[in-house]
């Protein structure tokens, strides 16, 4: 079966399992695991932020951006479909006690976000984020224009707030664009990182920003059940990851790119415009598209009557591609012509 519903699906190569198996461990919740503190060390110069945190998913780092950053009654400015507002279970209100205004699009301007900023009145929510996704999950593996990032880290500044990244897929963003994951990271307060994803390691997301900042994220997430003992062994495999799996990530945007132009061929079938990973399609009886592809040996994810989602990654990409990309075009092709 070639599971195309996600890059989360990807299990840890062999090179990847004997790296964690001679990990060096400590007692992380002491600080003493070795593994951990070089992966947040490396983390850290990658993204080109002081300090960084390993924790257990990408939630878990969005969700301590907000508790560290935020107070109860704050608003936050975030794109449509983003994952901190609606994939998370609704962590934000009931963690944080925050709410979030949704701008029209995945992607937004400073403009629009400044037209969702909140008149500073007690009986208003106070704005104090802008949360940004990149690349941005539901909205088809898009990248957000750098451009876009610089006005809104301005307003940011100007407004004092705090200006969040959601980079669970930064890494695509930066092989995609030839730019520097730092660089793509420069204009934020707070990063998420994830190495469970395109990277492919079984587990593993990083929050990086300040030193006092993480200080505080340190203490959230021993109160959430999230300070790990010897976790150098999940670090091991982030660290494999990030050392092995980064460039290849260009890989997985060809084949998206062909999987795109092969779906783009059938009649019916209108493709969004695909930058990364991740390949959106438009065509009529998308349930019956799934269950024919999951019949036929190819899985992937309808995210709504009319949509199909395929994601690429690198236990899909590869001599076998083909065999993916012809049983997708069969089983789209046969659910809207028999
Ligand atoms: C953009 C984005 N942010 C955050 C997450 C959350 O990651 P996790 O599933 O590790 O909690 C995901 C997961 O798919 C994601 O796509």
């Amino acid at each position: 079966m070639f599971d195309l519903r996600s890059d989360t699906v990807t299990r840890p190569s062999p090179g990847m399992r004997a790296a964690i198996a001679v990990a060096d461990v400590g007692d992380d919740v002491y600080r003493e695991d070795p593994t951990t503190r070089l992966l947040e060390e490396e983390v850290a110069a990658i993204t080109g932020k002081p300090a960084a945190l390993f924790v257990s998913s990408g939630t878990m780092a969005n969700q301590l951006a907000l508790l560290c950053q935020t107070r109860p009654g704050d608003e936050v400015i975030a794109g449509r479909s983003a994952h901190v507002i609606a994939y998370e279970s609704g962590a934000g209100a009931a963690l944080s006690g925050v709410q979030f205004a949704q701008t029209a699009g995945e992607i937004f301007s400073a403009e629009e976000a400044a037209r969702l900023i909140r008149q500073r009145a007690y009986y208003c929510p106070r704005t104090s984020v802008i949360a940004v996704e990149n690349t941005h999950n539901m909205g088809g593996g898009r990248i957000f224009p750098q451009t876009n990032i610089a006005a809104l880290g301005e307003l940011c500044r100007r407004e004092g707030f705090v200006f969040h990244l959601d980079g669970a897929r930064i890494w695509n963003a930066a092989i995609a664009t030839g730019t520097s994951v730092a660089e793509l990271c420069a204009p934020f307060d707070s990063v998420s990182v994830c190495f469970s994803k395109g990277l492919g390691a079984p587990v593993g997301s990083a929050l990086c920003g300040s030193r006092e900042l993480l200080e505080r994220a340190l203490r959230w997430r021993k109160m959430l059940g999230g300070g790990m003992r010897q976790v150098g062994l999940l670090a091991a495999g982030a660290r494999y990851a990030l050392e092995h799996n980064r460039t290849r990530l260009a890989e997985d945007h060809a084949a998206a790119a062909a999987l795109g132009a092969r779906l783009a061929e059938i009649e019916g079938v209108t493709v969004a415009p695909v930058e990364t990973n991740i390949v959106i399609a438009k065509l009529a009886h998308a349930e019956a598209a799934v269950a024919r592809g999951r019949a036929l040996g190819a899985s992937f994810s309808a995210i709504s009557p009319d949509t199909i989602r395929l994601v690429t990654h690198l236990d899909v990409t590869g001599p076998r591609f083909g065999d993916a990309l012809a049983l997708v075009t069969q089983a789209v092709r046969e659910a809207l012509h028999g």
